[in-house]
């Protein structure tokens, strides 16, 4: 091609992320510092209501560790700051605002967006578009 030919190529594009907000329950299913387990589309999510920092947080249920369903029944905590959640079964500790390792190893969770609305709890799950 010429250098003074307009190219029609736009290149790959790649898939958008949306943001679906799914309800989860209303806020009086979730005691103080309290958690619950919300499944969508197969998956398990846990949602703690964080009332100590005053804030909600969502991640997988699946503990990466040994694979066990049980996130959702995590001590909750705080290390230097960071609200974290240790595993009830090996007390694996992970960070609820990023999802990383709190003890350095590989292992990490997915966490998610939660949003409370008119006294009902929301978790925010990204598709991709045209989903
Ligand atoms: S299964 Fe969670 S720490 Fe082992």
């Amino acid at each position: 091609m010429a250098m003074n030919e307009k190219s029609t190529f736009d290149g790959l594009k790649a898939p958008q992320a949306q943001l679906t907000w799914v309800k989860a329950a209303p806020v009086s299913a979730f005691a103080e510092n309290g958690s619950g387990c919300v499944l969508h589309e197969g998956e398990q999510i846990a949602v703690f209501n964080f009332t100590d920092t005053g804030r909600w947080f969502a991640c997988q249920n699946l503990c990466p560790h040994k694979q066990q369903m049980g996130l959702w029944r995590g001590l909750l905590g705080d290390q230097g700051g960071e609200p974290k959640v240790a595993c009830p079964f090996h007390k694996r500790t992970f960070s609820l605002e990023t999802g990383r390792n709190l003890q350095g190893e590989d292992l990490c969770v997915k966490t998610y967006p939660v949003k409370v609305e008119n006294g009902m709890v929301y978790v925010g799950i990204e598709t991709s578009e045209g989903q």
